[in-house]
């Protein structure tokens, strides 16, 4: 079916939507989309980012604010997100075509969606990389690699990972493979069978290395610098970066869940949905602080190490621990399939669209933006080595496509999305597509989608631009 002859159908019918749902697949239960949403929200961002940022902005005050953006800003545009797709029931930028036309707006809006299409595509190259990481560290610690290791050799043991490109292409390859054959076999196929295990499973093992962390290493001052806010550690820039987080960890700004919104039955409720959604993903994120930080502070390790903290930090526990090397190389597998389930989710709208917008066999999207994704991945993984010395502006080509995609492209792309949902479309079809009940809810969730949001993405942007 054509997008031209959808438009002209009965729009947001039944007929139509009865189509849809026999041409495209729809999660099986609501249960399923929690699972594909948080296994999207997270990943690597919760953690591998999410304490390396905090270490080096401060703690306790950035933390607060990046919670206060999750509730602000991002749970808002997650549920306007998650609408959009339901509603339009296509790739990102079809749906957003779709529901522009059905507003009688212009539907050079669709801008927001293959802008986001973009923007995973570019996240994905580096964040392979990192997974890629991950990956290299699974038989380095099952192999006991990392037994009695002190906090300067575990240091030199990342250095040497990132000082072979031919590691990190050969890791970075085979999580690009596993992720293209998982998206290749379709979204139920491929997705659900992956995501009922691995969510409950990544949130036990947390837990243990928490508890771990809690006994073996310095609890109260991890705890201290992660809740107690000092607000002179803040500065404009640390506010932005938690923004920019905001966006990240809840895979939002890049139309993947609004691809994931397109496979949601009607009748789920996508408020209380999207709101759990980013309490499973905030929890992640804490627990993870909370099992790295006692750990940097007990071996005298610097918080604000930067990309490698992780991988520094959790290999001494693990060579100290009874059983590290079992507990400690489960952990890498689950966080290489976090980093899949999230590596799938930033693929899916470049490969819907290639598919829905240009005809393309599932095959062939897959094969074109696997082979275009590996060149590109091959720029972040020279950057630690080859390519070390080539900067711009003081960024490797590693570190620019991450401040571009996590402070310019998703908030630009969530403030398209924001005011295209609270200025274009018309009320009464979001009170009908959203489906909140009660009417005060939506008035709130309405006025700060209006308002709120893009005041709040705006004044970062100033920010960013040094004009305030
Ligand atoms: N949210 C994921 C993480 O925290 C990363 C991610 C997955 C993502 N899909 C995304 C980020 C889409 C931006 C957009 O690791």
């Amino acid at each position: 079916m054509t997008e031209k002859s959808l438009a002209a159908g009965s729009l947001g019918g039944t007929s139509a939507h009865a189509q849809q749902r026999a041409t495209r697949g729809l999660w099986s239960s609501r249960w399923v989309f929690f699972l594909a949403a948080t296994g999207s929200a997270v990943g690597l961002g919760n953690i591998w980012k999410f304490p390396y940022i905090t270490g080096q902005n401060g703690g306790g005050a950035f933390v607060l604010v990046y919670l206060a953006c999750i509730l602000l800003i991002g749970i808002p545009l997650l549920m306007a997100e998650v609408m959009i797709g339901r509603r339009g029931r296509q790739n990102p930028d079809g749906a957003v075509a779709r529901l522009a036309r059905e507003a009688g707006a212009s539907t050079r809006w669709r801008v927001a969606g293959w802008l986001g299409g973009l923007t995973g595509f570019l996240i994905l190259s580096f964040y392979l990389v990192v997974a890629g990481w991950a990956l290299a560290y699974v038989p380095a610690t099952f192999s006991g690699g990392f037994a009695g290791v002190s906090g300067e050799a575990s240091g030199e043991l990342f250095g040497a990972l990132l000082a072979s490109p031919l590691r990190l292409v050969v890791c970075a390859t085979l999580v690009l493979a596993a992720t293209m054959l998982i998206v290749g076999l379709g979204v139920r196929g491929g997705l659900e069978r992956s995501l009922r295990f691995l969510m409950p499973g990544l949130f036990v093992l947390m837990l243990v290395l928490v508890v771990y962390a809690a006994i073996e290493g310095e609890f109260a001052q991890a705890l201290q610098f992660l809740f107690v806010p000092d607000f002179s550690e803040l500065t404009a820039k640390s506010v932005l970066i938690a923004l920019g987080h905001a966006f990240f960890t809840l895979s939002l700004g890049c139309g993947a869940m609004m691809v994931y919104g397109s496979y949601l039955p009607e009748g789920t409720s996508i408020a209380k949905t999207s709101v759990l959604v980013a309490l499973a993903d905030t929890a992640v994120a804490l627990l993870a602080g909370m099992a790295i930080f006692p750990l940097v502070f007990g071996n005298a390790l610097e918080p604000g190490a930067g990309p490698g903290l992780i991988f520094v930090t959790l290999p001494i526990a693990f060579g100290q621990m009874p059983l590290g090397q079992v507990v400690g190389g489960l952990f890498f597998v689950m966080l290489v399939i976090a980093a899949l389930t999230s590596a799938i989710s930033l693929s899916e709208p470049s490969i819907a669209w290639l598919t829905e917008r240009f005809g393309m066999s599932r095959l062939k999207a897959v094969l074109v933006s696997g082979g275009l994704l590996w060149l590109l991945s091959l720029g972040s993984v020279f950057s630690f080595n080859l390519w070390a010395d080539y900067q711009l502006f003081g960024k490797t080509f590693f570190d620019t496509l991450d401040y571009l995609t996590t402070n310019w492209l998703m908030p630009l792309g969530g403030l398209g999305t924001v005011l295209f949902t609270g200025w274009v479309l018309k009320e009464a079809t979001v009170r009908e597509a959203i489906g909140l009940q009660r009417d005060g809810l939506f008035r709130a969730w309405w006025l700060l989608l209006r308002f709120g949001t893009p005041l709040g993405i705006v004044l970062v942007f100033l920010n960013l631009a040094g004009m305030i």
